[in-house]
């Protein structure tokens, strides 16, 4: 296992579209273990595949508290949305940024697990955020484009000034 990079935002590769996992296989396999391993070195409770630049419909999340419980979801599908919640989000792309963003409050997700097994889950709360801010992650979309301009500008500004004073 490996611990990966992880694009941090404003990245031009954060904005690519991902596209469906054509098999699960041992490369697959491996990308999950690693993506894992990054996520709770981070630490984190969720990570999509586009963060650590491979473009390909895979996230993982663990909203567990003892950080023992990986949820992976490949090619997910929302079937189900309903009702409204507001959560303050943080993202390991934009490290120290924390916003309130609306999302639906409960969803029913289609996907393949880790065996390439096709299931369905019915999430609400923090895990139907979690599901929703990484499927973003998918559509190359970051949270922070939730925000007003002015707000999404000032974070923008902070996160290069951050990359550069590293
Ligand atoms: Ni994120």
């Amino acid at each position: 296992m490996a611990t990966l990079t992880i694009l941090n935002y404003p990245d031009p590769r954060l904005h690519t579209v991902a596209k469906p996992v054509k098999e699960v296989n041992a490369e697959i396999s491996r990308l999950i273990a690693d993506m894992a391993e990054t996520m709770y070195a981070a630490p984190g409770i969720g990570l999509a595949a586009t963060q650590v630049d491979q473009h390909i419909q895979l996230i993982i999340i663990d909203t567990s508290k003892e950080q023992n419980d990986l949820l992976v979801l490949i090619n997910p599908k929302i079937v189900v949305k309903s009702g409204l919640q507001d959560f303050e989000e943080g993202c390991l792309s934009v490290p120290g940024v924390y916003e309130m963003v609306s999302r639906a409050e409960k969803i029913t997700v289609e996907a393949l697990d880790k065996q390439g097994k096709k299931f369905k889950l019915n999430a609400e709360g923090l895990l139907a955020v979690c599901i929703q801010h990484e499927m973003d992650h998918l559509l190359g979309k970051v949270f922070v484009e939730y925000l007003s301009p002015l707000k999404r500008n000032r974070i923008k500004t902070k996160m290069v000034k951050l990359q550069r004073d590293r």
